[in-house]
């Protein structure tokens, strides 16, 4: 890596530094379910969150192995393929009895490669439409279906900047970008639907380029991120309800 890119890299990380803060603590004894738990921010969030007393259901697509190595008794596993949204529906047994706090859909996929103009593959476009967006209603449909005291209070959205049309001067990415718009959509719809009747928050986080296997590229440490996301969300899951902010809690645009 070139000098110019590790001083880059090095600024980038510093804008994202962990916040020293003792707001962590706030989350404890909660239900917490996090999907694509199996790799990356899924799984840091994960470790984080029972390192902090909460019990986790953590949701996987392909393979378990990682989630397998936590020897923790508040860690649910449970396989879900979000390209089928029936798959989210059968979720319902599996939480019936756990009165779930906070969502945190996590899953995403990039789309394949086959992204830019006259060059897409619909077939995956398809899953992706449904991984990226469509899930995270039907599983907010679902939790609150099965939610019978009230329990359900944040629902946080993993998004990301690809997702703003007003940041797009790229072009490209069809599938990756078109999903997390959708996302986002849904995100904002939500938090208007869901806040009157239920009190629910709803927002999303774009958590910046970090290092893990859908970005193998990026820059930030996921377990530095997943401190970050716990820290906004046990500061401020009120105030950020129906926007769109980074890890410093900045908002960006859609
Ligand atoms: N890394 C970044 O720089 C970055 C930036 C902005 C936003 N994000 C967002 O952050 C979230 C987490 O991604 P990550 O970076 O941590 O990458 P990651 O390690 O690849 O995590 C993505 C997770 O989503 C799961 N997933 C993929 N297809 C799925 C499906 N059909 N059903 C259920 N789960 C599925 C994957 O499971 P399998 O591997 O088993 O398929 C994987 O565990 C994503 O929503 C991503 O868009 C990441």
């Amino acid at each position: 890596m070139g000098l110019r890119r590790l001083i880059k890299n090095y600024i980038y990380r510093k804008k994202f530094d962990v916040h020293k803060s003792i707001e962590l603590k706030k989350i404890k004894n909660k239900n917490i379910l996090i999907t694509g738990a199996n790799s990356g921010i899924g799984l840091a969030l994960t470790k984080k969150f029972l390192d902090l007393d909460n019990s986790v259901i953590a949701t996987y697509n392909e393979t378990n192995d990682n989630l397998l190595k936590i020897k923790n008794d508040n860690l649910k596993i449970y396989q879900c393929d979000q390209s089928i949204i029936e798959n989210i529906n059968k979720l319902k047994e599996y939480i019936l009895n756990t009165p779930i706090n906070i969502i945190i859909n996590n899953a995403g996929t990039w789309g394949g490669k086959n992204q830019s103009f006259n060059n897409i593959d619909y077939e995956n476009f398809s899953k992706a439409i449904n991984i990226n967006a469509v899930s995270i209603l039907k599983l907010s449909e679902v939790v609150l279906e099965c939610s019978k005291t009230n329990s359900l209070n944040t629902i946080l959205n993993i998004s990301t900047l690809y997702s703003s049309t007003e940041h797009n001067s790229t072009g490209k990415n069809y599938v990756y970008k078109g999903t997390k718009s959708l996302m986002n959509s849904f995100s904002k719809n939500l938090s208007i639907d869901l806040k009157d009747e239920y009190k629910i928050n709803v927002f999303s986080i774009c958590p910046g380029s970090v290092k893990t296997k859908l970005n193998p590229n990026g820059i930030l440490d996921p377990d530095k991120v997943a401190i970050n996301i716990i820290n906004i969300l046990s500061s401020s899951s009120e105030e950020l309800n129906g926007k769109f902010v980074d890890l410093n809690k900045k908002e960006l645009t859609w």
